[in-house]
């Protein structure tokens, strides 16, 4: 259980708890605030006997603050029944008040005690886990994920599912539930996915499926395409670190296979229609942090190409503005876990306004492909560092196959124009490579820089998503005030920031790219410069305007204008997970954050 928690703890790290159940023994539980390492400590002075069946937890909290009472598992029954839940149970204070009212009392400050006592009323009604988890599901408004066990069901978990994840693993003598696979993986790559308002039962031989009418299902069986080792840390003193040096490998694995014999673009798990894809006349990019600034790199890319007007959204804003949307508007999710519900929400809204979805997701077995009309998967492998790298180089390749394949099919380009950005696109993964090769100058300024209390990081066109998410990466892992601009809206009010010393980031584009935006943006440098900024530049080989303006520059090799954000960003992730560690954080679970966010 603890293997398995520590494989997901990447999801939610504000407390751990494991319940226990064995033949003739009562239930045992053990639950801690902080990180599992808390709670491995209490085990180890503690011990639990040993169990049969178990269920284990790592939260990310909502209700309640993250201390040892909040802490999942809740238990009812006298303490003979456990429960962990991931999501909101969005009605529980009518529920409340009703289990109040039945002399019900309640430890915690969680929605997720009410289900648990709930859960405690039925399975004394009905004498049965499984249908008594049936009857509570019904009862539960909001989003939830619940697994239980019971004293009296020595050799039973019983699990429900409602907008938020579980897949089930298939070993042998053995089943397990999880998050995602990387809660079992080092047991079993065989795996079932389970769909929206269904409840499973596992014993060690059996795995059965309901829905919440209760009538059976079938759930589908899948093979996980990553092994346990590629969830390790491989040598590397964090997985972030890893993670960018996967980064050659994310991006060409998510070019494989995907061009036929005559050498055209072929994306094989696109399922829409040709002709529906030809009458697109709008794309609509919904995704959330880093997974949106994939998307406003492929909106030039995609514009440009196709000729399409492309808009990005954050998809939690997306849905409550009553966005323009219908059957012509093709509307692309981009999300590494393929389960932030902000971005799940966004998809069904357009879907019930007519519109296709695709999406671009990492994670198989995930919820968001499976309620997409087609998917393009990243091969990105398991990112587990909370702070997103390979799945952003990743996603902006996919996402480029998309408009490349666009393209094609509606003759915006010629086939021997798109092989050669594919071409190009091949090339990146030796250049991604060289820039992490190159990363010990940046690694050094990171440590100079440890103590700096702000960076500015500034580009245009394609580089200022990338100076966004450079300020993101720097926000989330070591906690300094960071912000990423358009180089050329700084004279509208942010150059009011600049004081002598402010360290800032330019991304400079190349001086072979389009006319004046390379002039232009060296002129934002001499303007801060002009002002006292201290200037870090990524600029590409060979570009020696940048010398007399940079106090420092970062070389990347030379690319094509739009595939240039693939080489920039590596210095960012660099720079953010080098300060951070020398600031001593832990760059692979930054503090309030969870992997994937499955609440709204
Ligand atoms: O799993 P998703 O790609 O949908 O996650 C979206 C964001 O939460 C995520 O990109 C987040 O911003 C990054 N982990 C930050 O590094």
């Amino acid at each position: 259980m603890i293997d398995g928690l520590r494989r997901l703890e990447y999801r939610g790290y504000d407390s751990a708890g494991v319940a226990l159940v064995a033949p003739g023994a009562p239930l045992s539980s053990a639950k801690k605030a902080g990180k599992l390492v808390n709670l491995v400590t209490e085990l180890e002075e503690n011990p639990l006997p040993p169990a049969t069946a178990a269920i284990g937890h790592t939260r990310w909290a909502t209700h309640g603050a993250p201390n040892d009472l909040n802490a999942h598992p809740h238990l009812a029954d006298g303490g003979q029944l456990a429960v962990i839940h991931n999501g909101i149970v969005e009605n529980f204070a009518v529920l409340k008040k009703e289990l109040l009212a039945d002399g019900v009392t309640f430890l915690s400050e969680t929605d997720t005690e009410v289900a648990a006592h709930l859960l405690a009323k039925e399975h004394a009604a009905t004498g049965d886990l499984t249908e008594a988890m049936r009857r509570v599901a019904l009862r539960l408004e909001g989003t939830f994920t619940l697994l239980a066990v019971h004293a009296d069901q020595p050799d039973t978990v019983v699990g429900a599912r409602h907008d938020s994840p579980l897949v089930v693993g298939l070993g042998e003598g053995e089943n397990f539930l999880g998050s995602d696979v990387a809660a079992f993986i080092a047991y079993t790559r065989e795996a079932l996915e389970l769909d929206q308002d269904q409840i499973v039962t596992i014993t060690a031989d059996k795995v059965s499926v309901i829905d919440f009418a209760g009538e059976p299902v079938e759930p589908r069986r899948f093979t996980v395409d990553w092994d346990a080792e590629a969830a390790e840390k491989g040598g590397f003193a964090s997985f972030m670190d890893k993670e960018i040096h996967d980064q050659p490998q994310a991006v060409g694995d998510t070019l494989l296979g995907r061009t036929d014999i005559d050498g055209r673009l072929i994306l094989d798990d696109l399922r829409i229609d040709e002709a529906v894809l030809r009458s697109v006349d709008k794309i609509i990019v919904i995704a959330c942090g880093t997974a949106a600034y994939a998307g406003h790199v492929a909106k030039y890319a995609i514009e440009h190409w196709c000729r399409i007007p492309v808009e990005v959204e954050l998809a939690h804003e997306f849905r409550y503005r009553d966005p323009v949307v219908n059957e012509k508007t093709l509307v692309v999710a981009v999300t590494q876990s393929g389960e932030t519900m902000d971005t799940l929400m966004a998809v069904r809204h357009a879907r019930e306004q007519g519109a296709k979805v695709v999406s671009i997701v990492n994670t198989h077995g995930s919820t968001i492909p499976r309620e997409s009309d087609a998917v393009l998967y990243t091969h990105a492998g398991p990112e587990i560092a909370v702070a997103s790298t390979k799945a952003f180089l990743s996603q902006i390749t996919a996402a480029y196959l998309l408009g490349l394949y666009l393209a094609q099919l509606r003759g915006n380009k010629f086939p021997d124009e798109i092989a050669e950005i594919f071409d190009d696109l091949k090339a990146m993964p030796a250049k991604i490579q060289e820039v992490i090769d190159r990363g010990g100058r940046v690694r050094e300024i990171a440590r100079w820089m440890s103590d700096t209390s702000s960076v500015l990081f500034l580009g245009r066109h394609v580089g200022f998503p990338v100076a966004m998410e450079g300020a993101l990466k720097l926000k989330e892992l070591a906690y300094i005030h960071a912000e990423g601009f358009a180089a050329g809206e700084l004279k509208h009010g942010p150059i009011a920031l600049i004081e002598p010393g402010q360290p800032v980031f330019v991304i400079v584009p190349s001086p072979r790219g389009r006319d004046s935006l390379h002039s232009k943006v060296i002129s934002n440098i001499q303007e801060i410069r002009a002002r006292g900024a201290r200037t870090l530049v990524i600029a590409e080989d060979g570009d020696d305007a940048v010398l007399p303006f940079a106090d420092e520059v970062f070389w990347v090799p030379q690319s094509p204008t739009l595939l240039a954000p693939l080489l920039t960003v590596v210095p960012l992730q660099i720079f953010a997970c080098e300060l951070a560690t020398a600031r001593g954080l832990d760059v692979d679970q930054p503090r309030n954050l969870a992997k994937s966010v499955t609440v709204e």
